[in-house]
C-alpha cells in the first residue's frame, strides 16, 4: 500500500472555498478588505491573542515582526540553525546578524541553557521556532530576559499549558505554505502580538512603512495577505482543531503500533500539546531507511539534513569553530515519515511495517 508523506485533502472544503472565492471576485474588494479584516479578528480570537495581522508570507511575517520588536541593523538576533532556512534568512535580510544556538536533539527545539550559550551583549532577540509542531519551552526562554519572536509557521493551533503557540511571546509569525497545519491556497502569513505599539509599527511597515497612505514613516514593505486567500482562511480556520486532533491521533498510533521498537520517535516539549506539522524521528539509518520506505511507495524525506549554519549564504554568520553538536546530531538523523489528518491505522501500521524490515 502506497503511503504519501502528506495525508491531507481539502476535497472536503472545495465547494465553499469555491463558493467564498467566487463571491471575493464578484465583490471587487481584493486589497485589504472585509475578508483579511475578518480573519485577522477571528484568527486572533482562536489564539487568544489581542492582534493578528495578515502578510504575504511567513517569511515577511518574520521580517516585519523582527523590526516591530524593535530589533534594527547590526543587532544579534539568537535563532536554531536547526530550522527552515527563513528563520536565520530573515534576520540577515533587515541586517542584522543570526547568531545560531543549538536545539535540544529530542525535542528538536531550543532551550534556555542553548539559547544562553549564544548571548553577548548586542543580543537583542531571539526567535524561538516551534519546529515540526512542537513548542519551545517559552517559559524558560522568556526568563532570558530578551524579547522573543515565536516562529510559529509550523505550529498553528499548538499549545503549550494551555495557551497557544503565537500568544508566548513578544510577537509570533505565522505562514499558510499550502502544505502547513492551516493552509491558504496559496502564500500567506500573519503575526500576532498582545502589544498595541507592536502591532501598529506591523500595520505600518507591512504597507509601505505608512499609516495613512500618505506619509511614509519608515522603509517598508508590501506584504499584505490577499482578500481570496483570507476568505479561504476563514472556512478553514474553523477545521484546524480538528485536523491537528487527528494529526495527534495518527501519531499516538504509531507510538502504539510499536515504531518506538525501529526509530526514536518524537519528544514533545514539556506541556506541549504537539501538532505534528511533520512527523520526525531519529535513526542512525534514516536514509537507508527512507530509501527502503520509497521503494514501498511509503513517502519518507529529511528536510535539513545540512543545518543552515553550514549553508554557503550564512557562512559570514557562522564563526570558524561554532559547535552545534545536538544540531549535528539532529540533521543527521531525523526522517519525516507520513503524516496528516487522513492517515489511517491501516496505513500507519504499513509504515511500521516497512521500518521494521527496512
Ligand atoms: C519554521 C519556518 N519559518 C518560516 C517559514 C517561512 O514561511 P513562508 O514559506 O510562508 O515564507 C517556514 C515555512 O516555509 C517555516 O517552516
Amino acid at each position: 500500500m502506497a503511503v504519501p508523506l502528506f495525508a491531507t485533502s481539502l476535497d472536503r472544503q472545495l465547494p465553499a472555498l469555491t463558493e467564498r472565492l467566487a463571491a471575493v471576485a464578484r465583490g471587487g474588494r481584493y486589497i485589504l478588505g472585509p475578508e483579511v479584516e475578518a480573519f485577522e479578528r477571528e484568527l486572533a480570537d482562536f489564539l487568544g491573542v489581542r492582534h493578528a495581522i495578515g502578510v504575504g508570507n511567513g517569511t515577511d511575517a518574520l521580517m516585519i515582526a523582527l523590526r516591530a520588536v524593535g530589533v534594527e541593523a547590526g543587532d544579534e538576533v539568537v535563532c536554531p540553525s536547526f530550522t527552515f532556512y527563513a528563520t536565520a534568512e530573515a534576520v540577515a535580510a533587515i541586517g542584522a546578524v543570526p547568531v545560531f544556538c543549538d536545539v535540544d536533539p529530542q525535542t528538536m527545539c531550543m532551550t534556555a541553557a542553548t539559547v544562553r550559550a549564544a548571548i553577548t551583549p548586542r543580543t537583542k532577540a531571539l526567535v524561538a521556532v516551534h519546529l515540526f509542531g512542537n513548542v519551545a519551552p517559552m517559559a524558560e526562554l522568556r526568563e532570558l530576559g530578551l524579547p522573543v519572536v515565536e516562529d510559529a509557521a509550523q505550529a498553528t493551533g499548538a499549545r503549550l499549558g494551555g495557551a497557544r503557540a503565537g500568544a508566548l511571546g513578544d510577537a509570533a509569525t505565522f505562514s499558510f505554505f499550502p502544505s502547513k497545519n492551516l493552509p491558504c491556497l496559496g502564500d500567506g502569513g500573519a503575526i500576532t502580538t498582545d502589544d498595541d505599539d507592536v502591532a501598529a509599527a506591523v500595520r505600518r511597515l507591512r504597507f509601505h512603512g505608512s499609516d495613512d497612505k500618505k506619509t511614509f514613516v519608515d522603509v517598508g514593505y508590501n506584504s499584505r495577505l490577499d482578500e481570496l486567500q483570507a476568505a479561504v482562511l476563514r472556512v478553514l480556520l474553523p477545521e484546524l482543531d480538528g485536523w491537528n486532533s487527528a494529526r495527534r491521533a495518527a501519531a499516538d498510533t504509531y507510538t502504539r503500533e510499536g515504531l518506538g521498537e525501529h526509530v526514536d520517535l518524537p519528544v514533545d516539549v514539556d506541556g506541549a500539546e504537539h501538532v505534528h506539522h511533520l512527523y520526525v524521528v531519529r535513526s542512525e539509518r534514516a536514509d537507508e531507511l527512507a530509501a527502503a520506505l520509497g521503494e514501498r511507495g511509503i513517502g519518507a524525506r529529511a528536510y535539513y539534513r545540512t543545518p543552515i549554519h553550514r549553508q554557503p549564504a550564512m557562512a559570514g554568520f557562522a564563526p570558524e569553530g561554532l559547535s552545534l553538536p545536538g544540531t549535528d546530531e539532529v540533521a543527521r538523523t531525523h526522517l519525516a515519515l507520513p503524516m496528516g489528518p487522513e492517515l489511517t491505522a491501516d496505513q500507519v501500521r504499513e509504515v511500521v511495517a516497512a521500518c521494521a524490515s527496512g
